[in-house]
């Protein structure tokens, strides 16, 4: 999947080139990192909406951070409540926000197994998680997703996918192969608004596999790129 490349995306594309420029020729730390730092600052730990809501903070007004955010997270909890909010499987942890936000919606013994191929995101997000108490909801495992996925032996009520876009469609085929989902597990992936996903959605949407739902959004914090998350639902 590529960027669809409107002005919109390339100017925000330009600013952030020039951040991350200016951050490395300083010598500053990664933004999971200098996230964990401003949390410890500024909020008590054990507190994860507190967590959630401070990372917001941040983006808004620091640095951008790839989290689905607070707007697209409101569409990826109904979808968690309606599969039951049983076991989660993330793809891509990143700074942890949103394997958080779907385990304080999770109901019971629901745990949430999130992958992480980048380890400082993953060190990063372990520490964010267990700041804001729910190391024991939330495993993040470091590695690819495609390395993890056979092994996990789970199965999932939902699968939240959000890491590099040109794997989503052979990860979900692994999903489908390793049994990781049943009829009526959700699927939802974000992003595909603002990257072209053809070869996913046709598969979501072709392969009489799924119901599908498109919603409409923003990129997270932001107002002016056009965004979406596909909400795909394994028939029975
Ligand atoms: C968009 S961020 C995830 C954001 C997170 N889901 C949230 O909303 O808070 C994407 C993350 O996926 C990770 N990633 C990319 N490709 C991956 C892969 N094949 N397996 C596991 N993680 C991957 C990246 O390192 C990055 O941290």
């Amino acid at each position: 999947m590529a960027f669809k490349a409107t002005p919109a995306i390339i100017g925000f594309g330009a600013r952030e080139g020039i951040l991350m420029l200016v951050d490395t020729l300083l010598h500053r730390p990664s933004r999971p990192q200098r996230v964990l730092q401003y949390l410890q600052d500024r909020i008590d730990p054990g507190n994860p909406t507190a967590t959630l809501e401070a990372m917001d903070a941040f983006a808004r007004q620091k640095r951008f951070l790839m989290n689905v955010g607070d707007v697209k997270g409101k569409i990826l909890t109904q979808a968690l409540a309606r599969s039951g909010a049983g076991n989660v499987l993330e793809l891509g942890t990143y700074c942890g926000y949103s394997a958080i936000l779907m385990a304080l919606h999770l109901k019971g013994s629901g745990h949430v197994d999130s992958l992480e191929m980048n380890p400082g995101n993953a060190e990063a997000a372990r520490a964010i998680i267990e700041f804001a108490g729910l190391s024991e909801k939330i495993t993040v495992h470091t590695g690819a997703a495609g390395d993890i996925i056979p092994s996990l032996g789970r199965q999932y009520d939902l699968v939240f996918i959000d890491h590099w876009k040109n794997q989503y469609l052979p990860d979900l085929l692994l999903i489908e192969s390793s049994e990781a989902i049943k009829p009526g597990s959700y699927v939802v992936a974000d992003n595909i608004g603002m990257f072209d996903a053809t070869g996913y959605l046709d598969h979501v949407r072709d392969s009489g596999r799924y119901d599908n739902t498109n919603h409409q959004a923003h990129m997270e914090y932001n107002d002016t790129i056009f965004d979406a998350v596909e909400v795909s639902i394994l028939r029975h």
